[in-house]
Order: C-alpha cells, then sequence, then structure tokens
C-alpha cells in the first residue's frame, strides 16, 4: 500500500506522521507544493485545478490513495478530485460541530468560506498570514509569536480551540501558552484513524518515505521536523 500524503508545505507532515503511527501502509509519497503556497488565500477554482494536479502526480508516483494533509485543499476540493481520479482520496475537514462552550476555531482565509454554519459560541479567527510565517520558521518560532500574540488577545479564556489548518498545529504550545486552560483540537488524529480503519493496512514498521517537491527541495528539514513527529 503506498500512501500520497499532499499539502503546500510542512502542515501535512502532522498527517504524514500521524498514518505512519498508525502503521497503515509500507510506502509514503510526501508532495509538499511550495510553488502554490499559501493555498490559504487562494480561490476555490486555483485550488481545484492544484488538487487534481497533485492527485494525478501522486497517482503516477503509484500512491494508491490519496490524503490531504490540509483543510483548505479539503473544504474547497475534495468532491471535485474524487471525481476524477482512480485512488481514494481522504480529506482533512474542519469540525466546528464538535466544539461547545466558548470557543475559537481557526482557518485559513479560504476555509472559512466553506465552512458550514458555527453556532454561536465559536468565534472565528483567520490569520491570513500564519501558515506562511509558520512554514518559513518553524522550528523557530519568534515571528509566529508576535503575530499571534495580540490576535488572541481577545480571545482570553476560550474553553476550546479548534486548529483548523495542518500548519497551526506547529504553534500548539504556543497557543496553549497564550490562552491557557483551553483545549486544544484538530482533525489529524481522528482522520489518521479513519484511513486506517478504511483501507487494507500494510502494517509496516519500517515504511519506506519519499519527499517530493514543487518548490524549494528542503528533503532534509523536511524528515528533521517528521522525526521529531514520530518521536
Ligand atoms: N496547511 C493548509 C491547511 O491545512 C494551509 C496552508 C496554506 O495556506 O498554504 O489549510
Amino acid at each position: 500500500m503506498t500512501i500520497g500524503v499532499m499539502d503546500s508545505g510542512i502542515g501535512g507532515l502532522n498527517m504524514l506522521a500521524a498514518l505512519i503511527k498508525c502503521r497503515v501502509a509500507d510506502r509514503y509519497l510526501y508532495l509538499s507544493d511550495g510553488a502554490n503556497l499559501p493555498y490559504g488565500k487562494k480561490g476555490g477554482g486555483a485550488l481545484r485545478e492544484i488538487a487534481l494536479e497533485g492527485c494525478k502526480k501522486l497517482a503516477e508516483r503509484g500512491a494508491n490513495s490519496i490524503v490531504f494533509g490540509c483543510n483548505t485543499l479539503s473544504v474547497s476540493a475534495l468532491d471535485y478530485v474524487r471525481k476524477r481520479v482512480i485512488p481514494p482520496v481522504f480529506g482533512l475537514i474542519p469540525r466546528p460541530d464538535l466544539l461547545s462552550g466558548r470557543s475559537l476555531l481557526m482557518t485559513t482565509p479560504t476555509t472559512a468560506l466553506y465552512l458550514p454554519k458555527i453556532d454561536d459560541s465559536v468565534s472565528l479567527l483567520t490569520p491570513a498570514e500564519l501558515a506562511s510565517l509558520i512554514d518559513r520558521e518553524y522550528p523557530d518560532t519568534r515571528e509566529t509569536e508576535s503575530y499571534l500574540s495580540p490576535l488572541l488577545l481577545p480571545y482570553e479564556g476560550c474553553e476550546n480551540v479548534y486548529l483548523g489548518c495542518s500548519h497551526y498545529l506547529y504553534a500548539r504550545e504556543l497557543i496553549k501558552r497564550l490562552l491557557p486552560g483551553a483545549r486544544i483540537l484538530d482533525g489529524i488524529q481522528p482522520l489518521a484513524a479513519l484511513v486506517r480503519a478504511v483501507l487494507p493496512t500494510s502494517e509496516s514498521r519500517n515504511p519506506s518515505i519519499e519527499m517530493i517537491f514543487t518548490g524549494k527541495n528542503e528533503s532534509e528539514r523536511y524528515l528533521a521536523i517528521l522525526a521529531s513527529l514520530l518521536k
């Protein structure tokens, strides 16, 4: 079983790590589409073509299944690609319906356009620069902190924060510190469990991993981030 995972950058490595931990496949392809980062400021039409292109690339390299490690791509293009490519495609869809009490949902600007109606107790924050900032500087978080701190100030006392962009997971510790006491949620683990339940699994403890870059090749950095996520 070969699974292809796709995102605009390092965000989807969180998805890849979760799949590896669930031992779903014996071979993984990771498509980092840096040439099109950030997805979160693009329109639906462009994202659908980007998604289709990415799926074709992954299928050509032998992916039997594809997982979007990206909320923006999933909400805008999942239905579109499912009708046009042969491998099954799984998507990371934000679940604001899981939130109760005073809560904050964080997504890219584009993802916000596709959300179902959210409860009045849930605030929506779409920090337009956050994904690019994290993609550029992680594991450093200084600029991310300067950018995010004032944006989160109005949400002190929130009970739950849902991270509806896979890049934002790298700011989890920072968000915990800025909004103490908040429970931080995301959709990565539930999607990995779904993929594990649906696909015939390969049970490999030592899968092969191939990285594909449409922008600058950053294999070394990506493998280091992946190793830290797998710890
Ligand atoms: N990681 C992507 C997501 O989950 C978005 C990053 C970007 O804007 O390129 O929505």
